[in-house]
C-alpha cells in the first residue's frame, strides 16, 4: 500500500487549526479554504455512469487512504447527523475535470437513489458539504458528520481517488454525513484480525476502535466503509463471499444503516 504520510501530517495540522478556528472564528490559511466553487452538478452529470482504468493491487481499496483527519470515537455518530436529509446542501471546487465531476455525480446518484438523502446546491445555508479538488496523496474528510455552525465541511478529493472506482468517493460521502470506518466497529475483533505491528505509526488512528459507537447494523465485510485485508488486517470468521475493501458500491447494509439513521421516522 502506498503511504503519503507527509501529505496527512500535513492535514493533521490543518485539522488542528481548523478545529480551533471553529470555536474561535473564520479559518484562515489553509488549502481547503482557498478553492473556488464552481458550478453545482447537471442532471447529466447526475446520470453519468464513469469509466476507469484497471487498478493496480497496490491501489486498491487505500486511495481514499488515511482519511479522517479529526478522528471521532464513534462508528455511526448518530449525533452528527445532518439536521433535513432532503437538503444537504454542497458546493464543488471550480476546478474539477469532467471525469471528476461524473465520478462525483455517480456516487450522489447512489445515495439519491437508494435513500431519502439528497445533496442540494447550497444556497445561503451556513452549513454546507464543500467538495475540493487538491492535488493531495489522498482524499479525506476533516472530521465526520455535521457540525452545527462549523461552515465549509471540508472533503477533499485528488485524482487518485476516482481513478479506479467511484467507490471513494461514496465511502468519503459517508464519512461526511456521519460514519466511521467498519472495521473500528467495537465489536470488530470478533470478525478481523489487527496486525498493529504492520501498520505504520500514521495509520494506527485509522484501525482505532471506535468506542461507544452506534452499530445500527450486523458487521459489513461488504461494506465501503472497510478497509481491505493484507499485512494490516485479516478476517477471522468466514465472509460469505463479500470482497473486502470494495469500493465499487454501497453494501446492502451501507445503505440501510444510511436509512436507519436518516430515513426512518
Ligand atoms: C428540508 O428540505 C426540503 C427540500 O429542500 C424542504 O422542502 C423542507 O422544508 C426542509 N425541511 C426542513 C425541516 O427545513
Ligand atoms: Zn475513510
Amino acid at each position: 500500500m502506498s503511504k503519503k504520510s507527509g501529505a496527512m501530517v500535513m492535514a493533521f495540522l490543518w485539522s488542528c487549526c481548523w478545529m480551533i478556528q471553529l470555536i474561535t472564528g473564520t479559518p484562515v490559511g489553509t488549502p481547503e479554504m482557498d478553492r473556488a466553487f464552481g458550478a453545482p452538478l447537471t442532471a447529466a452529470e447526475f446520470a453519468c455512469v464513469p469509466t476507469f482504468g484497471k487498478a493496480a493491487p497496490e491501489d486498491f481499496p487505500h486511495s481514499e487512504g488515511n482519511d479522517i483527519v479529526i478522528v471521532p470515537n464513534k462508528n455511526a455518530y448518530l449525533s452528527r447527523k445532518w439536521p433535513n436529509a432532503s437538503a444537504i446542501p454542497y458546493v464543488l471546487d471550480s476546478t474539477f475535470s469532467a471525469k471528476a465531476r461524473c465520478a462525483i455525480g455517480y456516487a450522489m446518484t447512489q445515495y439519491h437513489k437508494n435513500t431519502c438523502i439528497r445533496f442540494v446546491p447550497r444556497t445561503v445555508e451556513t452549513d454546507y458539504v464543500k467538495l475540493n479538488n487538491l492535488d493531495t496523496p489522498e482524499c479525506y474528510s476533516i472530521g465526520l458528520g455535521y457540525y452545527k455552525g462549523g461552515g465549509a465541511h471540508e472533503v477533499t478529493f485528488s485524482p487518485s481517488c476516482y481513478q479506479y472506482q467511484a467507490g471513494s468517493i461514496m465511502h468519503e460521502l459517508m464519512h461526511r454525513v456521519g460514519f466511521n470506518h467498519e472495521h473500528t466497529r467495537p465489536d470488530r475483533d470478533t470478525y478481523v484480525n489487527i496486525l498493529w505491528n504492520n501498520i505504520d505509526a500514521g495509520w494506527k488512528a485509522q484501525y482505532a476502535i471506535a468506542e461507544g459507537s452506534n452499530l445500527l447494523l450486523t458487521y459489513d465485510y461488504g461494506s465501503v466503509m472497510h478497509y481491505g485485508l493484507g499485512r494490516e488486517m485479516t478476517t477471522k470468521l468466514n465472509t460469505n463471499g463479500a470482497v473486502i475493501g470494495q469500493r465499487q458500491a454501497l453494501s446492502q447494509l451501507d445503505i440501510n444503516k444510511l436509512k436507519l439513521m436518516y430515513c426512518s421516522k
